[in-house]
């Protein structure tokens, strides 16, 4: 993130002194994640330590993601998490300057506990707090890599909750090019999946699966890839998995999915899944570049983890001379560095909206293009 822009070096809130350090609580969802990030007196920010918990095991159980657990979770673990970053980096509670947490999207109950906990640590240090947009948090990851971004770019941010395309031209300067009318990315994957009798979440299952099958065995939709704008629509990918299983006499049997018979078939599904989904990403993806004549596209969001993805975007991207970026693998999911980083990343452009208010106040529902 060399010279990315020059808005990078605008003055700091009043009180606030670089080098400064950040405490990042993200629990939107499924991980508790804690971070933190030094901002240092000149250059960019840098991630000291960074604590995980993914409550994955818990839910499975479930077949999916139950709010009411996943909330009682980050309450264990949101402190001793805090204790290991603070630990792992040798710095102490005195030594916070600000405390960020994700304010939305997300699971209401569960946004509360870590904005409980940050109201709690910022009233008790006497320090500011700043609520951090989850998919912001997302969308700036990659500047945590060996090979960070520099702006104007096109972001495609692919989660669990989202499929969106954006232009960014800076910190907080986000425009909307096209988004899913129905399934996010990562749903289209968990559904399918799910379908498919595999475990939650269902998108690495599902490309783990697909390595031993044939792409091109299954025809599947490309819903909306020839729409002419930068809309998605996953939902009749998922519609046209269920109609195969149903010819196959395999939906709802758990049975008959489990049989050593029916695994090359389900790989033959999950590849040509795999296919439909990245093909849509990617030429959506490239027709975004041409539209905005950039250069630069930065890809974001849990499914960014998918190594099709990466491979089909990367190769198409090569020919073009267009960068690709992506967060490190391990910042692709939900995660508190990418909390800590965004909030460091507002704070150096001048653009935090610190709060000494403990508000508790979440947004689960939250455009990330109104912030
Ligand atoms: O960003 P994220 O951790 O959570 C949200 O904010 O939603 O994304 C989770 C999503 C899930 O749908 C999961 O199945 C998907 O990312 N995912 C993948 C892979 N790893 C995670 N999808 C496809 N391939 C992967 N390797
Ligand atoms: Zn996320």
């Amino acid at each position: 993130m060399s010279s990315t822009s020059a808005t990078l070096n605008a003055p700091l809130p009043a009180d606030l002194k670089r080098p400064c350090l950040i405490l990042g609580v993200e629990s939107s969802c499924d991980e508790t994640g804690l971070a933190l990030v030094q901002l240092p007196s000149e250059g960019e920010p840098r991630l000291l330590a960074h604590a995980l918990h993914s409550q994955i095991d818990m839910h499975q159980a479930y077949g999916g993601v139950v709010p009411e657990l996943a909330s009682r979770d980050h309450i264990r673990r949101v402190v001793p998490l805090a204790r290991q970053v603070l630990a792992e980096s040798g710095q102490t509670l005195a030594d916070i300057d600000v405390v960020a947490y994700t304010r939305g999207p997300g699971l209401a109950g569960a946004l509360l506990v870590g904005a409980g906990m940050a109201c709690a640590l910022g009233t008790a240090l006497n320090k500011p707090l700043l609520g951090v947009h989850h998919l912001e948090g997302h969308l700036l990851s990659p500047f945590l890599s060996v090979d960070p971004p520099e702006f104007p770019f096109v972001a495609l941010l692919v989660s669990g909750g989202h499929t969106q395309l954006m232009r960014v031209d800076g910190v907080g300067r986000y425009e909307m090019l096209g988004e899913t009318v129905d399934d996010a990315a990562g749903e289209a994957f968990d559904k399918s999946a799910k379908l498919m009798g595999l475990p939650y979440p269902g998108g690495p299952h599902l490309s783990r699966l697909a390595e031993s099958g044939d792409p091109s065995s299954f025809d599947l939709p490309r819903p909306m890839l020839h729409s002419g704008n930068l809309d998605f629509s996953f939902a009749g990918l998922k519609t046209a998995v269920r109609t195969h299983l149903v010819r196959l006499g395999w939906l709802d049997r758990p049975d008959l999915l489990a049989t050593p018979e029916a695994q090359p078939v389900l790989a033959n599904l999950a590849a040509s899944t795999q296919a439909a989904i990245v093909e849509v990403l990617v030429k959506k993806v490239l027709l975004a570049l041409k539209s905005t004549g950039l250069k630069r596209v930065v890809v974001a969001g849990g499914v960014g983890a998918n190594r099709l993805l990466r491979a089909q975007l990367d190769q198409a991207c090569a020919r073009r001379q267009i960068r690709v970026h992506y967060p490190e693998m391990h910042l692709c999911t939900d995660n508190g560095a990418m909390i800590a980083l965004a909030a460091a990343m507002r704070i150096q452009s001048g653009q935090a909206r610190l709060s000494t208010e403990p508000t508790f106040d979440v947004k689960p529902r939250w455009d990330l293009s109104s912030i």
